[in-house]
């Protein structure tokens, strides 16, 4: 069932546990999330980076499948579509393909611009009926080629944009994008903490979400964190069976080339991999 994530996100920070944000990247991470999802009957949200949007051909392909899948697949949770990281334009183009949701991440622009086109797109998409994330406190990392620093966002400064009417908000916590680097010192809780304490019921949300130690994950939801977002890690399990097959000769025995056979493990082990998440997260039967 398709709806934006507002709801989803409130019952989520009433509830302290958090709902898992799964990047997609084609029909298969699609249909392996809601899939994953129904079993465990747990509201999900579907994320499309502007680069997975344009891999797929366009947020108008991304939408379309989305909306025919749920629909065939006889998806019940409530799952919403919607854009990670996205620019002005994108989220433009998102509300007008029929997306749920949208984040506009205007972390890397003065506070002022980010600010001003914060309200402009908060008063556009709640007109129709789409929720909306913004961003304060670039995250690290690299994702589609943007590097943020890992900051800790200015808990005053979040409040401001909280203030907007977002529906859920990113804050920098040192999280990072993609595979933490060795000499990570791990998740600031003290920023987390004060940015909660600013914003009070906002749900807010943790990027980066591959890699962070279960502990810490479980202290953030404690503190405030209601979305989860995860990308990399499905990447990594999908190779990671994808290769297993490969390297097992099993594409040259009978027809295991069958796209069906050969995407198979890759599709199970992101299965798996969501499951995983979403049990801990806590967001099993809240759908
Ligand atoms: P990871 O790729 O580190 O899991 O981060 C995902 C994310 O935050 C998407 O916005």
């Amino acid at each position: 069932m398709l709806v934006n994530a507002a709801e989803m996100l409130k019952k989520a920070q009433a509830g302290h546990y958090a709902v898992g944000q799964f990047n997609i990247n084609n029909l298969e991470w699609t249909k392996s999330i809601l899939e994953t999802a129904q079993k465990l009957n747990s509201p999900v949200i579907l994320g499309v980076s502007m680069g997975a949007g344009k891999y797929m051909t366009g947020y108008k392909t991304v939408a379309a499948m989305v909306k025919a899948m749920d629909e065939s697949l006889g998806i019940t949770v409530p799952v919403a579509l919607h854009l990670d990281h996205g620019d002005y334009d994108a989220c433009y183009a998102c509300i007008k393909a029929g997306f749920t949701s949208i984040m506009f991440d205007g972390s890397h622009l003065p506070f002022e611009e980010n600010f001003a086109k914060t309200t402009e797109l908060v008063s556009v998409s709640h007109k129709l009926g789409l929720s909306i994330e913004a961003e304060v406190g670039a995250i690290g990392g690299e994702e589609d080629g943007v590097v943020g620093m890992g900051e800790c966002a200015d808990p005053e400064e979040c409040k401001k944009i909280a203030d907007l009417g977002v529906d859920f908000l990113a804050a920098g916590i040192g999280n990072i994008h993609g595979v933490y680097p060795a000499n990570w010192p791990g998740l600031s809780f003290d920023t987390l903490a004060a940015i909660k304490a600013k914003t009070g019921d906002m749900p807010l949300v943790l990027h980066g979400g591959t890699g962070i130690p279960d502990d810490q994950i479980t202290k953030a939801i404690s503190l405030g964190v209601s979305k989860i977002n995860v990308n990399t890690e499905c990447q990594i399990v999908f190779a990671e069976a994808t290769r297993k097959y490969i390297e097992a000769g099993k594409d040259q025995q009978g027809k295991g080339f069958d796209p069906r056979k050969l995407l198979k493990p890759g599709a199970e082990a992101i299965c798996a991999k969501v499951e995983e998440k979403i049990r801990l997260f806590g967001s099993v039967d809240k759908a």
